[in-house]
């Protein structure tokens, strides 16, 4: 109902309803209206209130509100049920519990900030409030456990699309799946999934998308390596409006995926990427290899020339060279 207040309040913005024709239109009493605009206004909302005007929506507030990233979303599995947190550990332990429990495919969990963001290799990933896009999603994609790494193959094309499309920046990919602009990391994802026996229960993707941090925002030890789209820009960006877009891009992909498989992906991958054709260094857990990066597998891996053959990687980090 609360979103339904708001609903009205945002079709007549900067203008007055009274009251009265609020609790007409939506079947509740006045002090029940009364109510959910006092929440909506703790939640950041300004909304003046005048004795026989009525209430008046003049700002809302710069957070990824469920009801604000619904507001014209078009899609319709992605992101159509939005779990916010201000403060929260990290957004896909989160995720997975609630994936454990059978929450639906195309849930997300998004966060203001994380005090424990994950990143791969064990890494902790810098998640200051309310400057970046820290979400998980939930799917359950009918496919084998062996399908799963092409998923962050096709959240990386969904992500650079979008920064690509929103920004009009040149949006390149590191494989697995590092968002690189003009040379530095923007955005870093990680997925993780349950299997049962040979196939896939769930799978969380989660993504950390640096999009108005400054630079202060970031540890030194990682300022010549990663920037934000503010950065880039020179301006605040309209965090709620690339979630928006992400979502249509990432379900756009999913639909693809689900119908004709990894393939048309894996075309898109190649023609961001900016790992094929490169001199690379991967360290896995256990070694270290060097050679020419050839291709990606048809199931995601990548392809290195190596002088001990070829081989294809599965996880480890990549450093071009
Ligand atoms: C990487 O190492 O590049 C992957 C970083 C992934 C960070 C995101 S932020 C949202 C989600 N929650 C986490 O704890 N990690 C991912």
């Amino acid at each position: 109902m609360k979103e339904a207040v708001l609903e009205i309040l945002r079709h007549h913005r900067g203008t007055f309803i009274s009251g009265q024709e609020l609790s007409e239109r939506l079947g509740i009493t006045r002090t029940a209206v009364w109510k959910h605009i006092k929440t909506l206004q703790q939640e950041g909302y300004r909304i003046e209130a005048q004795p026989r005007r009525g209430y008046c929506l003049q700002e809302v507030p710069d957070f990824l509100y469920p009801e604000e990233l619904r507001a014209g979303l078009s899609t319709s599995c992605i992101g159509r049920n939005i779990v916010h947190y201000h403060e929260v550990g990290s957004t896909n332990t989160v995720a997975k519990q609630l994936a454990e429990r059978g929450e639906r495919e195309g849930t997300v969990v998004i966060a203001e900030k994380q005090t424990e963001g994950r990143g791969r290799l064990g890494r902790r990933w810098e998640s200051p409030y309310g400057k970046g896009i820290w979400l998980s999603i939930i799917l359950r994609p009918r496919v084998a456990t062996d399908a799963a790494p092409s998923i962050t193959l096709l959240a990386a094309v969904a992500v650079a699309k979008a920064i690509k499309n929103f920004c009009g920046l040149e949006a390149l990919i590191k494989w697995p799946n590092d968002i690189l602009v003009r040379g530095k990391k923007v955005c870093g994802i990680l997925t993780e999934m349950k299997a049962d026996m040979d196939v896939v229960e769930y799978v969380v993707v989660g993504i950390g998308l640096n999009a108005n941090l400054e630079v202060q925002d970031f540890p030194e030890e990682i300022r010549d390596k990663a920037t934000s789209l503010r950065i880039l820009l020179n301006k605040k960006i309209s965090r709620v409006n690339l979630v928006r877009k992400l979502f249509g891009e990432f379900e756009s992909l999913y639909n693809l995926f689900r119908e004709h498989g990894f393939s048309p992906i894996r075309s898109m991958w190649k023609e961001m990427n900016t790992t094929l054709g490169q001199q690379v260094q991967v360290n896995t857990l256990t070694s270290v290899y060097s050679g020419l990066a050839v291709d990606i597998t048809e199931d995601g891996g990548l392809v290195v020339e190596t002088k001990e053959g070829t081989k294809v990687f599965y996880g480890g980090e990549v450093s071009l060279r």
